[in-house]
Parts: structure tokens; sequence; C-alpha cells
């Protein structure tokens, strides 16, 4: 098994590294991958995912 390692960036979103599957609340999954970065911030339009959208509305954090 793979480490996992989930890093708050500062300002942004979670930094995950080590393959990793991120799934839906129906199971399916979303994506999969070595590195994977989830919103933070609220502003993402592809949530769970960053879309960059914390740095147009200022997130601190
Ligand atoms: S943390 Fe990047 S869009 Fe929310």
């Amino acid at each position: 098994m793979s480490e996992v390692t989930i890093t708050a960036l500062e300002n942004g979103p979670l930094e995950v590294s080590g393959m990793s599957c991120v799934k839906n609340a129906a199971g399916e999954t979303l994506k999969e991958g070595e590195k994977q970065f989830l919103c933070r911030c609220g502003h993402s339009a592809n949530k769970p995912f960053c879309d960059g959208a914390h740095k147009r509305e200022g997130f601190v954090g």
C-alpha cells in the first residue's frame, strides 16, 4: 500500500500526494492519480477539485 500525504497549501487547496482515488457519494470514481488538489476555499466551480478560484477570491488560510 502506498503512502498518501495531504498538505494544506498556504492560501490554497489541499494537495494530495500518493496514489489516490476521489469518489462521489454514489461511489463513482471522479479522478485517480498520484497528485490531486482539493478545494478548501469553497469557490471552485469544479468541486471537490481546485480550479484556481481561490486566487481570484483572495482566500486566506
Ligand atoms: S482552493 Fe482552489 S478553488 Fe478553492
